[in-house]
């Protein structure tokens, strides 16, 4: 069941109903690497969180990291400019969970029952479980102007995203769906092509309060710079096994600190 506070911020049609049957998406997931839950948040719940992330954001950590598509060591047997090693950059602004006060919707939505295992059952994961260190289970991400996320594969192999604020103009989504280990490996011609800007990613339409799901560790992906205003991400991080904390050093890179 659904608690009265979360049904007064929901969407309509996000009723008890809607959560009890999250095995209806999985398909869809699985075939277009992406869910989109338009309007997840209503106008009340999200002049709730625009106001509350605002009111959070001198407290966030900005960071640059640099690092290549495969988030992974460089690998000596590939040239420095190959797909391979390539070097991605991402800047963004961070607030770590627990600078998230404990009676935020944030909150409530993260440690809902109904709501987790909606995502079990979508995901097809038999449990999903909070990061074990304090830092890592809700994030608020800002991107001001000129912050982006470089191209790259996640290492967890889904990911679920709210976005409170949406910028003017850039911080779009551009991913290419389930195009890792085709043939068992990576293929580096295609990444380069996509480095290369020489094809077209799938673009996503996103707005404020949608509520997105996808499978970042097949389908490489990017959000490209801001232009103009200020775009607010929150990410629900999730692990399927119980105790497990963010590594020390993705820690110090987003947050700054790793407890
Ligand atoms: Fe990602």
């Amino acid at each position: 069941m659904i608690p009265t506070d979360l049904k007064d911020i929901l969407g309509d049609t996000y009723n008890d109903y809607f959560f009890n049957n999250g095995r209806k998406y999985s398909k869809i997931l699985e075939s277009e690497g992406i869910l989109i839950f338009n309007s997840f948040i209503n106008r009340k719940g999200l002049i709730n969180l625009q106001k509350e992330a605002a009111d959070l954001k001198y407290l966030s950590y900005q960071s640059s990291s640099k690092y290549n598509v495969y988030v992974s060591e460089y690998d000596n047997s590939f040239p420095d400019d190959s797909p391979r090693n390539r070097i991605m950059s991402t800047s963004k602004k961070c607030l770590p969970n627990d600078l998230i006060p404990s009676d935020s919707i944030l909150q409530t939505l993260y440690n809902s029952k109904a709501i987790r295992s909606f995502f079990m059952d979508l995901l097809n994961k038999k449990e999903l479980f909070p990061y074990s260190d304090p830092l890592s289970s809700i994030n608020i991400n800002y991107y001001d102007k000129g912050d982006a996320l470089g191209w790259h594969f996640d290492n967890s192999d889904f990911t679920i995203t709210l976005l409170i604020k949406n910028c003017e103009k850039g911080g779009i989504y551009e991913f290419f769906n389930d195009m890792r280990y085709k043939d068992g490996k990576e293929d580096y011609n295609f990444v380069e092509k996509i480095l290369d800007k020489k094809v077209p990613g799938t673009k996503v339409k996103s707005f404020e309060g949608d509520l997105m799901i996808f499978k970042g560790n097949k389908s490489i992906h990017q959000v490209t710079a801001v232009e103009k205003g200020e775009r607010i991400l929150v990410t629900f991080n999730y692990n399927e096994i119980e105790g497990i904390p963010l590594s020390e050093e993705s820690r110090r890179t987003f947050f700054g600190r790793i407890k």
